[in-house]
């Protein structure tokens, strides 16, 4: 079997992972200081046209964009995730759901933001200049990034050891389930966009939250 298949199925079981726990996922937040921070980033932020957003879940930051967009395109794997989504936006909101898996999806359109909630974490390193690529050509010349995410892992999931990007999850269930979930330190990614041909600041917030904000280097002001 090759690697490439390898992370095929890994990227599998992570699809099917967020599926199996979607009824349980808002019951599952991380009740863990700077969570707050996050949401007064982007409205500090303000996601404002029309707004792309990757791997949308149950749509608890949809609601949020919704706030400030004219228009949201909201793309997640699982249908379960975007079903609970469509009901938690209000009738008539302008959005679009989108079933799709982000290591295939080409954009059809451009975007003035392009929004990450707690998903670049699970995007395996080795696919993350081709999921910058993604996000490049879905901006328009003046696009702005933002991303929430956190580096969080117990021990009990490092079922590869601390080296390793892959970890085991556990459904309320029992079931467990192999996901991707990186450690990004904020500097480092910092560093790494900035080598992808990104301006984004990290910021790192007072648990182990970040988020990231800004645009591609030479483009527009992140704020
Ligand atoms: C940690 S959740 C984040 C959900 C939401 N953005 C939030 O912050 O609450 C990760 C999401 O990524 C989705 N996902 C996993 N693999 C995917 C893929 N290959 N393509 C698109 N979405 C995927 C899952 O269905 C899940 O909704």
């Amino acid at each position: 079997m090759t690697t490439g298949s390898v992370q095929d199925q890994l990227l599998a079981e992570q699809r099917a992972y967020y599926s199996a726990l979607a009824p349980d996922y808002l019951d599952q937040g991380l009740e863990l200081p700077g969570g707050a921070e996050l949401a007064d980033a982007l409205d500090a932020f303000r996601p404002e046209g029309s707004v792309l957003e990757l791997a949308c879940g149950p749509g608890v930051w949809t609601r949020q964009l919704l706030r400030h967009a004219s228009d949201v395109t909201a793309v997640d794997a699982s249908r379960e995730m975007l079903a609970i989504a469509a009901s938690l936006v209000p009738d008539g909101a302008p959005v679009r759901f989108v079933e799709a898996d982000l290591f295939t999806w080409e954009p059809d359109r451009r975007y003035d933001v392009v929004f990450m909630g707690f998903w670049l974490s699970h995007v395996p390193a080795e696919r993350l200049e081709s999921f910058w690529a993604l996000v490049a050509a879905a901006l328009a010349p003046r696009g702005r990034v933002f991303f929430a995410d956190d580096g969080y892992r117990t021990p009990e999931e490092l079922i590869e050891g601390p080296a390793s990007s892959t970890i085991q999850r556990r459904t309320p269930d029992g079931t467990a389930y192999r996901i991707v979930k990186v450690p990004h330190e904020p500097a480092d990614l910092e560093r790494r966009l900035r080598e992808l041909g990104w301006d984004i600041t990290v910021t790192p917030t007072a648990g182990p939250f970040f988020w990231g904000a800004g645009n591609r280097a030479g483009g527009a002001s992140p704020g």
